[in-house]
């Protein structure tokens, strides 16, 4: 009886082992199948940001069987996003995927990742023209000079081709800042000889900077007849900045943005808001498929443009805020 149990148990603990022994080598099977990406966010500057961030987390989480998504979130600093970068080298990540806080400084980090012979791609941002772009492998972003030129067009309208306008930036040498600044810039130069840029100062992609610089230049200009803001969370900043100077948003003072979240649309039915250029966050399955496509060593388009849309008062209805993803 002493030799069935010793049998027994023996019998038991070698299907125990061969158990564990398959689990493991079925986790190493997935997971170097997996497509491994590491995302190097931004921080939370707009609730665009956090938009963008929760479609990709939710993406991720209902593909666990095929994608391994590392997750970094820098808080605003270019530093931890370069940190970031690195630990995603380290790891050997199969993709790393990232939006430039700012167009410059990227190309000691984007060497080593070129090095390492691990694919990047710029998320909604791009880097300064100067940087050699075999660095980078792809670019899924919106037209920012467009959305700048956009805006323009329908400040020009609301304005009927005569006044004083500011502009809110966003960050400082961020490339959404600088492309849609130049759009906006030229075309106004280049259409709109009755219409006057007096300032233009960064709110750095949010609302209280929005509202902070909004309510110094109502003190400094008294006669502005537009704002255009290169985000909608400054846009909001300014809305909230305009009421508080006793002003009506949107009637004495023309607003446009830029991003097109369900906050803008909103704004607009309120009559706070006179139109918003979209640029969209959700660009996880653009994001994912891409990087799949690398790693099985498809070539990929160097620039995988947003197909964006522009949302003046007469397009904006209840149920477009309704259906609003972000
Ligand atoms: O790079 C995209 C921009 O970044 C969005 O327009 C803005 O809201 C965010 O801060």
């Amino acid at each position: 009886m002493k030799k069935l149990i010793s049998l027994l148990l023996v019998a038991a603990l070698c299907l125990t082992l061969t158990a564990c022994s398959d689990n493991n080598s079925n986790a190493k099977k997935t997971k170097n199948d997996r497509l491994v990406i590491g995302f190097a966010q931004i921080g939370h500057e707009a609730g665009w940001r956090d938009a963008e961030t929760a479609d990709i987390q939710w993406y991720a989480a209902r593909r666990t069987d095929t994608i391994e998504l590392h997750f970094a979130d820098a808080q605003g600093q270019q530093e931890n996003q370069i940190k970031a970068i690195r630990g995603f080298i380290d790891m050997g990540v199969d993709v790393i995927a990232f939006p430039p806080l700012v167009e410059t400084g990227w190309e000691e980090v984007l060497t080593e990742c070129k090095n390492a012979g691990i694919p990047v791609i710029l998320v909604d941002r791009g880097v300064d023209d100067s940087i050699d772009d075999s660095l980078y492998t792809t670019m899924i972003a919106s037209d920012h000079v467009w959305a700048g030129e956009q805006a323009a067009i329908v400040m020009e309208n609301l304005l009927g081709g005569s006044g004083v306008v500011v502009e809110l930036e966003g960050t400082v040498g961020a490339s959404a800042a600088v492309q849609r600044k130049q759009g906006f810039d030229s075309y106004m130069a280049a259409n709109c000889p009755g219409i006057e840029i007096v300032a233009s100062e960064s709110g750095d992609f949010t609302l209280d900077m929005g509202k902070e610089v909004m309510a110094s230049l109502l003190a400094a200009y008294d006669s502005i007849a537009g704002v255009f803001c290169h985000n909608d969370e400054m846009a909001m900043g300014a809305i909230e900045a305009i009421k508080e100077a006793g002003l009506k948003p949107g009637e004495d003072i023309k607003i446009v943005s830029v991003d097109g979240v369900k906050g803008a649309f909103e704004a607009i039915l309120a009559g706070e808001l006179n139109c918003t250029v979209e640029c969209t966050p959700i660009l996880a399955q653009q994001i994912f498929d891409t990087a799949a496509a690398l790693k099985a060593g498809e070539t990929v388009e160097k620039w995988i443009m947003s197909d964006d849309g522009v949302y003046t008062a007469d397009k904006v209805t209840q149920e477009l805020v309704d259906n609003r993803a972000y």
